[in-house]
């Protein structure tokens, strides 16, 4: 079966093909509207929505040539529908539910957060540009950290998983980029302070400022104090040089990750013989990685948002017979339900 997965429920247009039977990923097209957003410091909803109608269909277009398929070779169509900007998820779910109208064939929804958890099962596709391998065997805690989420889940199998934490209020992403913006950085943030520390700080710099950190009880998260304490050490600097600003982009780095890590292996001892698996764009993070060498990432491309992780979580089903078709009236939630 070939299967056509989008997703569109933030500021990237992404469609992926694969086929279940082969097990193997066809297309991974992903058209970001970062360019877009520059200007405007973060992501506007209204500009992202108008920039999936142009996107969407031209990725549909680039996924299908790039697996030498025509539309009428789709078998079955999926399409992200929660959680998300709740205008940039109405052109994703109403394109491919046209699609499957036009093409006479069914179309399933699936949650962008579960393409997030069980995009490390991505390894296991046959692709042109890698190598089938086999990541930790369940159960998993599963760290999602992105630009709209931090969440901690206890994915217990293909099929079943479980929220167990998460933040209380910004997600580290968003940490990363309101922070990286008080610093003078451009929209987003987060892989530019990772450059920038990593090709450029010292040891020293990355302990050089003790922000606060909110110790939550349990796996929970909290990193809006450390904005503004970014905030207040700049204000107290007045005119803070390239390499105060270096020290305190380091700094902030360090206690984001390490409260990340630190709440990650707690949920990790709670549930004895999980493995940590991390996703999500703060995935992509060099230090994150250098710092959890106990964690299974996958591999950049597929810890920020991308269809090929929502194609598989559907494979997955469609597998084991448990996608279910949706109905003409499915419609696209912003919240996670
Ligand atoms: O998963 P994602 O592509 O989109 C969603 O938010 O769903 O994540 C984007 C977020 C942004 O906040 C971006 O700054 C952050 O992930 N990010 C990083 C890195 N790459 C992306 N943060 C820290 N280090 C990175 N290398
Ligand atoms: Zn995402």
């Amino acid at each position: 079966m070939n299967l056509l997965a989008a997703d569109t429920s933030c500021d990237e247009s992404c469609v992926a093909i694969i086929n279940t039977d082969r097990w193997s990923l066809l297309s991974d097209v992903v058209h970001s509207h970062i360019g877009k957003m520059t200007a405007f410091g973060g992501v506007v909803p209204e500009v992202a929505s108008r920039e999936h109608l142009k996107a969407l269909p031209l990725a549909v277009h680039e996924a299908l040539a790039q697996a030498s398929l025509e539309l009428a070779d789709i078998d079955h169509f999926v399409v992200t529908n929660r959680p998300g900007l709740i205008g940039a998820l109405l052109v994703g779910v109403s394109h491919i539910k046209a699609l499957a109208y036009a093409e006479k064939k069914p179309f399933s929804v699936i949650n962008h957060i579960e393409g997030h958890l069980y995009s490390p099962l991505l390894s296991t596709l046959k692709s042109p540009d890698a190598e089938p391998s086999t990541p930790p065997p369940f159960p998993w805690i599963a760290l999602v950290v992105s630009g709209g989420h931090s969440e901690l889940y206890h994915v217990k199998n293909e099929l079943e998983n479980e929220w167990i934490g998460g933040t209380a209020d910004d997600a580290a992403g968003e940490a990363f980029d309101k922070i990286g913006k008080l610093l003078g950085l451009a929209y987003p943030a987060g892989p530019a302070i990772d450059r920038w520390v990593r090709d450029s700080a010292s040891d020293l710099d990355r302990i050089a400022y003790k922000f606060p950190i909110a110790q939550l009880e349990g796996p929970n998260f909290s990193f809006s104090g450390l904005k503004t304490a970014v905030l207040l050490a700049l204000r107290k600097l007045k005119n803070p040089s390239e390499s105060d600003k270096l020290a305190i982009a380091a700094s902030a780095q360090e206690m984001i990750l390490r409260a990340l890590i630190d709440k990650a292996r707690m949920a990790v001892k709670t549930f004895p013989g999980a493995s940590l698996v991390v996703t999500g764009g703060v995935a992509c993070n060099s230090r994150f990685r250098a710092l959890a060498p106990d964690a299974f990432f996958p591999k950049p491309k597929h810890c920020t948002d991308n269809a090929a992780m929502i194609a598989v979580v559907a494979g997955m089903r469609a597998k084991r017979g448990e996608l279910a078709i949706a109905d003409w009236t499915t419609t696209a939630i912003p919240h996670l339900a």
